[in-house]
């Protein structure tokens, strides 16, 4: 009997370490595959379960994996050194041998099966970190602001990695290695906050953004309305109507003129930014179809040449003017005029308008906090300054304050010190300095061309007042009227200057 034991050498796999990676491999599977099949029929993939069946269950059946083979090496390595212990032989296969051809057969099926279900859950990991619920809800703390404000935009269906990978094989990988670096980040709370934009590898937008939207459409002059509300007691209305010469074009079909033909078609336009942020442009170059180069500093702060010798040059894409097409952070006076607008909020309750900007830029450490100081403070200020009116408008002041709840959550996200402030929209030129990071009327050419701050330059006024005045009035291009008298001719300053985001504080 003991010589038939020693002729037959127990198998390889009997070592602790390899009985323990059998087990590991095992059990994951036996959880993985149900929980596969449960995600695959089910609609919609619900993040947590992705995150542990196509990455954190494969990873640790291959530990499992690692660990049988890792045991047999061992085991093999120990048999050796100690006489008398017998290390089995490989098998010999005999394929004329029936029982030897079975075992084959199933070996070789237990393959494939393996084989493809590899594949599947690649394939589905792909898909899955692809998706926009992976990156928006997965490390939901840390995305929250960039995935809710997403949720309000005209972008909403559009998916992360549409603009932030692209297609194409080399920016996925960049994207999966960067991405690690993040979960990396995201585990030990390593990441800023907020998270630092503009993102440097972001893929240029020519084939991210273009891939949507054709460049060369001419869109001709948008006509648009923006509704205002001046922080007086009667949040008085006010209404300016104009045309948005977006333009844009193909000199060989025809019209090309605007916005998008001057910035983006026809001249390449390059600029230095002396911050991180690209909020302050000093030096700005275009060079135009025929090859004339024109190079503008800014009067009021300048580089020395050596300084744009040095620095970093962009070349200007949609993405310095649209820098928040999907991530937008409304400043509280544009949230609460929004919310006016579409009746959210009672206008005829006096001073709303201020008090409720005033309720949504004050400085809290949590969203929590911000919504138990506007439950508060709001029905306190009516119950103090108007007794009367707090009881009879006891309801609308209950709606008002939670549309203030509703647009904080929405636009202010303390936690991440995510906010207007910390990601300014570069369209237009009220809130941020946007435009007129350029166009100042200070940008100066050493012939003294200067780029334009000329009111008309970019949209033309067509009617401003209260609406009832805007709404019998002929439509014509008119120059810009500031709706109060601040004393002084204000398109002498940069409307940002005071217009920060709260105005009417
Ligand atoms: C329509 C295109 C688009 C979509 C869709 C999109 N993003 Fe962005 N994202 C941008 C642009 C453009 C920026 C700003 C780049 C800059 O300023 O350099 C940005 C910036 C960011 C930032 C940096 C912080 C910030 O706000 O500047 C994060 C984080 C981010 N996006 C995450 C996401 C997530 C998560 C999703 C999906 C839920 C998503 N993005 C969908 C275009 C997009
Ligand atoms: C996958 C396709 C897709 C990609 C990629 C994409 N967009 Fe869009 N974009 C759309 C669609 C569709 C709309 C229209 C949405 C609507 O009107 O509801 C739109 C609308 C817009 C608008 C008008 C928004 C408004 O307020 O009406 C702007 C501006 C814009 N996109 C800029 C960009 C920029 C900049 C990028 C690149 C960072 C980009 N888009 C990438 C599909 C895309
Ligand atoms: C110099 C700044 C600038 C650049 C560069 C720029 N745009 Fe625009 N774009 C604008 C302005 C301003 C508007 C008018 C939007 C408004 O008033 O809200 C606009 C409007 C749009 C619209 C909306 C048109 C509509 O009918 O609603 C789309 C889409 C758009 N841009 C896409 C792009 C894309 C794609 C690129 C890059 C190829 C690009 N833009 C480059 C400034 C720019
Ligand atoms: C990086 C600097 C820079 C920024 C930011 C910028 N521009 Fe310009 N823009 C220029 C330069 C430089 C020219 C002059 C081109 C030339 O020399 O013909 C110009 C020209 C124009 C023109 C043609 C003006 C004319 O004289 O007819 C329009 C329209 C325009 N820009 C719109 C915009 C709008 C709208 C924005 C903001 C959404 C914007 N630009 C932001 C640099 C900038
Ligand atoms: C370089 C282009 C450019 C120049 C120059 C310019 N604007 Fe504008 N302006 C814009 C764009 C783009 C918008 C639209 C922003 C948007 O769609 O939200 C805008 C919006 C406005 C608005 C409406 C803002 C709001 O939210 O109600 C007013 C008012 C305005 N501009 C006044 C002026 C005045 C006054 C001047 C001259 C001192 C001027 N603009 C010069 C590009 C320009
Ligand atoms: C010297 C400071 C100052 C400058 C510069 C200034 N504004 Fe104002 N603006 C005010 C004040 C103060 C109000 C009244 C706020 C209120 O009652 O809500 C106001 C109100 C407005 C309003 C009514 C809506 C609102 O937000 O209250 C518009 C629109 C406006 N300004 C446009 C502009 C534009 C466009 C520019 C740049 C050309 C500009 N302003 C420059 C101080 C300024």
């Amino acid at each position: 009997m003991s010589g038939d034991r020693a002729s037959k050498p127990s198998s390889l796999l009997r070592n602790p370490v390899s009985l323990l990676g059998i087990a590991v491999a095992g059990v994951s599977t036996a959880f993985g595959l149900p929980m596969m099949f449960l995600d695959m029929f089910s609609r919609r993939t619900h993040p947590y379960l992705g995150v542990l069946v196509y990455l954190v269950l494969p990873f640790v059946a291959s530990g499992g994996v690692m660990l049988i083979v890792l045991g047999v090496i061992g085991e093999r390595r120990r048999r050796r050194r100690q006489p008398g212990l017998l290390v089995p032989p490989l098998p010999s296969i005999d394929l004329n041998r029936p029982a030897h051809q079975v075992a084959t057969v199933s070996a070789l099926t237990g393959l494939m099966v393996l084989v493809v279900l590899l594949s599947v859950t690649g394939y589905r990991a792909y898909h899955f970190t692809e998706s926009v619920s992976f990156c928006g809800l997965v490390c939901h703390q840390v995305m929250k602001p960039e995935y809710t404000a997403y949720q309000h935009s005209p972008h909403a269906r559009v998916a992360c990695t549409q603009c932030h990978v692209g297609p194409g094989a080399s920016w996925f990988v960049r994207s999966k290695i960067t991405g690690a670096y993040q979960v990396y980040a995201v585990a030990l709370n390593k990441y800023p906050r907020p998270i630092q934009t503009p993102i440097k590898n972001l893929r240029p937008a020519q084939e991210t953004c273009e891939q949507c939207h054709w460049p060369a459409k001419f869109f001709g002059a948008q006509q648009k309305t923006f509704n205002h509300y001046l922080a007086d007691e009667a949040n008085s209305p006010w209404q300016i109507q104009m045309l948005i010469k977006v333009g844009g074009g193909d000199p060989k079909v025809g019209a090309a003129t605007g916005i998008h033909w001057h910035m983006n078609i026809k001249n390449e336009i390059s600029y230095v930014a002396s911050d991180e942020r690209r909020e302050v442009i000093p030096w700005v170059r275009v060079v135009d179809p025929e090859g004339h180069v024109t190079e503008y500093m800014s009067t009021e702060q300048p580089l020395t040449p050596e300084q744009v010798a040095k620095a970093e040059v962009r070349r200007m894409d949609c993405v310095d003017c649209h820098n928040r097409p999907s991530h937008i952070y409304r400043p509280p006076d544009r949230a609460v005029e929004e919310a006016f607008d579409a009746g959210r909020m009672d206008r005829s309750l006096p001073y709303l308008k201020r008090e409720a900007v005033r309720l949504l830029a004050e400085p809290y450490a949590t969203e929590a906090q911000a919504k138990q100081a506007i439950l508060k403070r709001l029905a306190a200020f009516y119950q103090a300054e108007y007794p009367a009116l707090s009881r009879e408008k006891a309801v609308a002041i209950h709606q008002a304050t939670e549309a203030l709840q509703q647009l904080f959550a929405a636009n202010l996200f303390p936690e991440m010190q995510v906010s207007w402030r910390a990601y300014p929209n570069h369209v237009g030129h009220l809130n941020a300095e946007g435009c007129f990071r350029c166009h100042d009327g200070l940008h100066t050419s050493r012939e003294g061309k200067v780029i334009t701050k000329d009111c008309n330059a970019c949209h033309t006024i067509l009617a401003q007042g209260p609406p009832e005045e805007v709404a019998g009035a002929k439509l014509q291009e008119q120059p810009f009227r500031h709706p109060v008298d601040v004393g002084m001719d204000v398109t002498e300053f940069k409307c940002s200057q005071c217009h920060t985001g709260t105005s009417g504080l």
